[in-house]
């Protein structure tokens, strides 16, 4: 199954595609991990994105698309894959069409007000990938799942989080209409408890475990 995840940041699209992702036996492809990984490795491709992704913009199109379309043509995506953070804009769906076809789009809806709370406490781990919010640690500063030291992620202050919600708004969101048209969209309701949220994607899909 090709599916990309959509929803404003915060809406829970990492915490979700890496439940789904392991279910349906399929790759977890996040833009942003990618970004991230390659920042910390000081590649030119992180290099280039770290002024965008410290401002909360985005990472131009000429880099971000062939870096996906790298990724998607690697053979652990031959039998599917789920994107995570891609695409964010028309352009970078119209050229995604070009070379893989989608199954499906789940939008994760959450209201504005939710978002800037979960961001703000979000934790995340450098070793294990795993996300977590303050609200649900025991102890904010290590990993529940492997004892690394927990980070904040650079993007996750006020400004940063304002101007990425308004670039979600003006770039992001008419992707839900573009995928809508194509008779691709599942709509979720992204305001319930995690389990809730991962049950509601898979009824979506029609996938029954
Ligand atoms: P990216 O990493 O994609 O960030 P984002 O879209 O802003 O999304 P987030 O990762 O912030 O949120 P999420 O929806 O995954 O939520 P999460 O599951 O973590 O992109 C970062 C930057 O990279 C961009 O700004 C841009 O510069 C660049 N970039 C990436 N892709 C690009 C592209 N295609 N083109 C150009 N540039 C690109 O959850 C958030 C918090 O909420 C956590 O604390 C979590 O524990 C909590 N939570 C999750 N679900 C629930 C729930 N149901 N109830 C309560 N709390 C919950």
């Amino acid at each position: 199954m090709n599916l990309v995840f959509l929803g404003p940041p915060g809406a829970g699209k990492g915490t979700q595609a890496a439940v789904v992702s392991q279910a349906l036996g399929i790759p977890h492809v996040s833009t942003g991990d990618m970004f991230r990984k390659a920042l910390k490795e000081e590649t030119p491709i992180g290099l280039k994105a770290k002024a965008f992704m410290d401002k909360g913009e985005l990472v131009p199109d000429s880099v971000t698309i062939e870096m996906v379309k790298e990724r998607l043509s690697e053979d652990d995506c031959k039998n599917g894959y789920l994107l995570d953070g891609f695409p964010r804009n028309l352009d970078q769906a119209e050229a995604l069409a070009t070379f893989s076809q989608l199954d499906a789009a789940v939008n994760i809806a959450v209201a504005d007000e939710k978002l800037i709370a979960r961001l703000s406490g979000r934790r995340f781990c450098p070793k294990c990938s795993g996300t977590f919010h303050v609200s649900k640690l025991a102890d904010e500063k290590t990993c529940p799942d492997c004892g690394a030291e927990l980070i904040q992620r650079a993007d996750d202050n006020p400004a940063t989080i304002a101007n990425r919600l308004s670039v979600y708004h003006k770039e992001t969101s008419p992707l839900t209409a573009f995928y809508a048209q194509k008779g691709l969209l599942k709509e979720v309701d992204g305001d319930q408890s995690m389990d809730d949220v991962s049950a509601a994607i898979l009824k979506a899909l029609a996938v029954n475990l």
